[in-house]
């Protein structure tokens, strides 16, 4: 029996969403392994990886397994790492001077990388949490309680300086002190590494979803707990316009990429600043958005994939080109599998 009840309308959307292909044509954003960078973490000496408690699988890989684990991503079609080192306590010291040792942990790696799988595009932070017993990213001024501004900036330039000559494709300063951007972007150019970008944590939020990746490299242990106070140079939560303003003095002094992080919980700002700005946008899925994600599926309670999936999607529709994201293997695995279906 024909429905009698019919509503007179214009426009019916559902149209275009009856069938997979109908809404394949209507698709308006993607997500591909080439727009995707996994972090990494490694450690010292040739053992097998250390999982990572709060990060269910993730490990700290020796330099050997990275280097394995690099050319598998590249198969994949990942575009880029970011190499992230724990170094064992005896390392550490209150003025992170490991950072500057020619022959520290994360130069061995971008080296072996660069050596084996040229083609993938190697990224490391500068900020000196990994380096110093107390795990801020600068160095610590005592009479300040607070860190030394461009005394770090000074330092985390001649960090630049040996990531470079040792063939990073970028650097990535992750600190939030004043002026880093300029300053190492002048140290680049002095010693003739014009060619090396810098991918700037511009818009870098003082979140409380950093917490796993504080335990992966271990810059939480020394204050005993996951918090660890950096609300004196990353930036208010609350902050929109603030947050602007990073991204204004970055791309004025030379950053080639600007970054919002985190990401899932700061699409707004994704959004704005792919507004304001003609340059590539990064936005970094942190730890904490993972373990949130990990979590609930190991419970059945979200299914992993599709969860995976869709904050991936999310932040490319904010406007992000690239994510930094821990499920980057794991999303190009299956996307591999499915072909091209999203
Ligand atoms: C360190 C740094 C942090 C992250 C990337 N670089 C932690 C922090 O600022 O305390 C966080 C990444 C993540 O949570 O996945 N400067």
């Amino acid at each position: 029996m024909a429905n009698r009840f019919r509503l007179e309308l214009p426009r019916r959307p559902r149209r275009m969403r009856r069938t997979g292909s109908l809404r394949a044509l209507c698709c308006e954003t993607e997500v591909r392994p080439s727009h995707l960078i996994q972090p990494l973490f490694v450690m010292d000496g040739e053992e097998a990886p250390e999982p990572i408690e709060s990060m269910p699988g993730m490990a700290r890989l020796s330099i050997k397994d990275l280097v394995g684990e690099c050319r598998e991503l590249r198969a994949l079609g990942i575009s880029g790492v970011a190499l992230f080192p724990k170094l064992s306590a005896e390392r550490k010291t209150d003025d992170g001077r490991e950072a500057l040792n020619p022959d520290t942990l994360v130069l061995r790696a971008i080296r072996a990388i660069k050596a084996a799988v040229p083609e993938i595009t190697v990224i490391t932070d500068l900020a000196l949490d990994p380096y110093t017993l107390h795990g801020h990213d600068g160095l610590w001024d005592a009479g300040a309680q607070d860190l030394a501004n461009d005394a770090t900036v000074e330092l985390l330039a001649e960090m630049a300086v040996l990531a470079a000559a040792a063939g990073v494709d970028m650097v990535a300063p992750s600190d939030m002190m004043d002026g880093r951007v300029g300053a190492i972007r002048a140290a680049l150019d002095d010693h003739g590494f014009e060619a090396t970008a810098i991918m700037a944590y511009s818009a870098k939020f003082a979140s409380a979803f950093y917490g796993p990746f504080r335990d992966a490299v271990g810059s939480a242990s020394s204050a005993g707990t996951h918090h660890l106070d950096k609300r004196t140079y990353q930036l208010n939560p609350a902050n929109r316009r603030e947050a602007l303003t990073e991204v204004a003095l970055d791309e004025a002094e030379g950053a080639d990429v600007l970054m919002v992080k985190p990401a899932g919980p700061y699409l707004d700002i994704i959004r704005e600043v792919r507004e304001e700005t003609e340059l590539p946008l990064a936005a970094y899925q942190v730890s904490g958005e993972y373990a949130q994600i990990m979590a609930a599926a190991e419970r059945g309670w979200l299914d992993l994939e599709r969860c995976r999936d869709e904050s991936l999607l999310a932040i490319r529709r904010a406007g992000a080109d690239m994510i930094l994201t821990y499920f980057a293997k794991a999303f190009a695995a299956t996307f591999a599998e499915s072909g091209d279906a999203q």
